[in-house]
């Protein structure tokens, strides 16, 4: 005879890891730090974009943002994706953030989002800190204005001026 704790331990097992697959689906009460963990960040900068802390464990801050951003741990790569290439948000889905490649920033573009003039160190520094675009706009309140140190400024805005491949 099969013992009963043989069987549901293993059901346990699967349903649990379901479960907080599920959570993290939404969004939801998980930490994206968490999410990321397992993964090794080869710059301080990527650290952050992804995680929203540095190499020594300090999180970054915000002003503003959206009920997406509480939703999503305020880290970039939650609003603007793992792969930089912008998203839409939830539940604003006609709030859409940007691609953040280099070649989005800096270059020519048709990502459907506004004719922004092309970005610099100093340009994307503001965007980031005050949420100012090139010519000196206002950014939409969903893009978080952030609270970073000057050198984990340095090392953000360099990853985003890196080509991902
Ligand atoms: C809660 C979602 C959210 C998070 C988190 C977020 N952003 Fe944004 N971001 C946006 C949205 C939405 C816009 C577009 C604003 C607009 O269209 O005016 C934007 C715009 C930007 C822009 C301007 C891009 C352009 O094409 O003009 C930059 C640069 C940027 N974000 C960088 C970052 C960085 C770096 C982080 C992490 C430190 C971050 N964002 C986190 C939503 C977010």
């Amino acid at each position: 005879m099969y013992s009963a704790k043989r069987i549901i331990k293993p059901v346990m097992k699967l349903t649990g890891g379901g479960l907080v697959l599920l959570l993290a689906g939404c969004g939801m009460g998980m930490d994206d730090a968490t999410d990321y963990g397992a993964r090794d960040f080869s710059s301080n900068g990527e650290q952050i974009y992804f995680t929203g802390r540095n190499q020594t464990g300090s999180a970054i801050t915000y002003l503003g943002g959206t009920m997406h951003a509480q939703m999503h741990n305020r880290t970039c790569a939650s609003c603007h994706g793992d792969d930089r290439q912008g998203q839409r948000l939830y539940p604003k889905f006609w709030v859409v953030a940007p691609p953040l490649t280099k070649h989005s920033l800096t270059e020519e573009h048709d990502d459907g989002h506004g004719d922004h003039e092309r970005y610099d160190k100093n340009s994307l520094k503001l965007a980031i800190s005050q949420g100012l675009d090139p010519a000196g706009s206002a950014l939409n309140g969903a893009m978080p204005r952030w609270n970073i140190s000057d050198s984990d400024m340095e090392d953000l805005v360099s990853f985003l001026l890196t080509d991902i491949h």
